[in-house]
C-alpha cells in the first residue's frame, strides 16, 4: 500500500473534518500518500482529487462540516458510475479507500471493493448505522436539540402554548428519544413506536388541570408532520400550538468531545486497517471502545429501539 483516498459522502455531520484529519495524518505518520477527494463519489466520479499535506488539515479538527465537501451522488448509484469511479481510483494509483458517511455510502464504497481495499467510517447525525453504538455527529446534534429546545421552552412557558418540534433523523428515532429525555419533553414520538393523539390530548389536559399550561412534544422526522399532528392537537384539544421544525441547524456546528474523540480515533483505526491489508471493514464504537468490524456489520439489524428509555421518558411526563 502506497496511496490512500478519502472522501466524505451523504449527509455532513459535526465531527468528519476530526475523522479526515486523523486518516491523513496518521496516513502520512505511517508514510502513506494520502489523497483528498472532493464532493463525495460526485467528485470522485469527476477526478475531484488531489494530494493532502499534513497543514492540508490544520485548524479544522474542531470545525463543524466537512472541508472536502460532500454530496449524495445518483450517479454513484448505476454501475457506469461506479466504472467511472473504480477508473479514477486506478488512474490516480489509489490503493484503498476510506468512506466517510452512512449506509448509503458504505454501500457506494462496496461497489468498489472488486478494486481497491475498502474502510468505512460511520458518520451521520442519525445513528442509524448498525453495527457500531455511535456514529459521528450523533452526540452533536442530540446536543444542538436539547440546546434548541431549552430556548423554545422559554417562550412556550411565556405564553403558555403547546410547542411541536420536529426533528432529523430520518426513519430512526435516535435523535428525539436522546433529546427528548435530557430536556424533559413532555412527549416524545418516534417512527419506531406507533402513538395516539387522543392519548396525548389527555395528557395535554391533564397537565392544565394542575396549572401546566405549556408543553414541549418532539416528534422525530420520520414519525409523521409535525404541522399535521399541532393541527390535530389543536383542534382537539383547544390548546394553542405552535410548531418548530429545527431542520439543518442539526447538522451543523462544532462537534462535542465525544463526537471529536470517536472521529479522530476512528480515523486512526481506519489507516490501522488499511495498513493491516484488511478490506471490506468499518469502523465502529462498541462498549465504549472504537473497533474493527466486517462493513457487513452496518447491512445488518438495527439493534431494538430503546424501549426502555422511552417508556421512561413517558413516566417522567405523567
Ligand atoms: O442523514 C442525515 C439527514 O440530516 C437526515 O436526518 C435527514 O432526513 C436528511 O439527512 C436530510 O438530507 P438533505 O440534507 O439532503 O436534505
Amino acid at each position: 500500500i502506497q496511496r490512500i483516498g478519502v472522501l466524505t459522502s451523504g449527509g455532513d455531520a459535526p465531527g468528519m473534518n476530526a475523522a479526515l484529519r486523523a486518516v491523513v495524518r496518521k496516513g502520512i505518520y505511517h508514510g502513506l500518500k494520502v489523497n483528498g477527494i472532493s464532493r463525495g463519489y460526485e467528485g470522485l466520479i469527476h477526478g475531484e482529487i488531489q494530494e493532502m499535506s499534513i497543514g492540508s488539515v490544520a485548524d479544522i479538527v474542531l470545525r463543524g462540516g466537512t472541508m472536502l465537501k460532500t454530496a449524495r451522488s445518483a450517479e454513484m448509484m448505476t454501475p457506469e458510475g461506479q466504472q467511472k469511479a473504480l477508473d479514477q481510483l486506478h488512474k490516480h494509483q489509489i490503493d484503498a479507500l476510506v468512506v466517510i458517511g452512512g449506509d448509503g455510502s458504505f454501500r457506494g464504497a462496496q461497489t468498489l471493493a472488486k478494486g481497491i481495499q475498502i474502510v468505512g467510517i460511520p458518520g451521520t447525525i442519525d445513528n442509524d448505522i448498525p453495527g457500531t453504538d455511535l456514529t459521528i455527529g450523533f452526540d452533536t446534534a442530540t446536543n444542538t436539540v436539547i440546546d434548541a429546545v431549552s430556548k423554545i421552552r422559554d417562550t412556550a412557558t411565556s405564553h403558555e402554548r403547546t410547542f411541536i418540534v420536529e426533528v432529523m433523523g430520518r426513519d430512526c428515532g435516535n435523535i428525539a428519544l436522546q433529546a427528548g429525555i435530557a430536556c424533559g419533553a413532555e412527549t416524545i414520538l418516534v417512527p419506531e413506536i406507533p402513538f395516539d393523539l387522543d392519548e396525548i390530548c389527555d395528557k395535554l389536559k391533564r397537565g392544565h388541570q394542575r396549572g401546566k399550561n405549556h408543553s414541549i412534544i418532539i416528534i422525530s422526522e420520520g414519525a409523521g408532520s409535525a404541522y399535521k399532528i399541532g393541527e390535530e392537537l389543536r383542534s382537539r384539544s383547544g390548546f394553542e400550538t405552535r410548531i418548530t421544525i429545527l431542520g439543518h441547524l442539526q447538522r451543523g456546528g462544532n462537534p462535542s468531545a465525544l463526537d471529536a474523540v470517536i472521529a479522530a480515533a476512528m480515523g486512526g483505526k481506519a489507516v490501522e486497517i488499511i495498513l493491516a491489508n484488511e478490506t471490506n471493514r468499518m469502523t465502529a464504537y462498541v462498549n465504549q471502545e472504537v473497533i474493527s468490524r466486517p462493513l457487513e456489520a452496518a447491512y445488518g439489524e438495527r439493534p431494538p429501539f430503546n424501549r426502555e428509555l422511552y417508556d421512561l421518558a413517558n413516566q417522567l411526563s405523567i
